[in-house]
């Protein structure tokens, strides 16, 4: 093991898990969450070595609408995030730094 090089200034972490929807922990962020990753990498393409976006299974705290977003290093949760909140938690990671 060594550490990478890489050092990015904010890593946002997107759940696109997506469940049946007679699942009894609800259909997840599968309904909005692949809209709101691929609107974030779209919205980074410039920056992306200093602003990572990952899509990852369940964050473990599903919103009954929309997805949950974790903001590195801010140790933040955002949940019923949708895709026209996208300029906001952009906004909220970058912001004064
Ligand atoms: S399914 Fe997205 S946080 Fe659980």
């Amino acid at each position: 093991m060594r550490p990478s090089t890489l050092r990015p200034r904010v890593h946002l972490l997107v759940c696109t898990h997506a469940r049946r929807p007679d699942d009894p922990l609800r259909s997840g962020c599968g309904a909005s969450g692949p809209a709101v990753f691929a609107t974030l990498k779209r919205a980074t393409a410039g920056i992306a070595a200093r602003v990572w976006v990952t899509a990852t299974g369940c964050l473990g705290h599903c919103p009954r609408t929309g997805c949950s977003v974790v903001l590195h290093p801010h140790n933040e949760h955002l949940v019923e995030v949708v895709e026209v909140d996208v300029p906001a938690v952009l906004a909220q990671s970058l912001g004064g730094r």
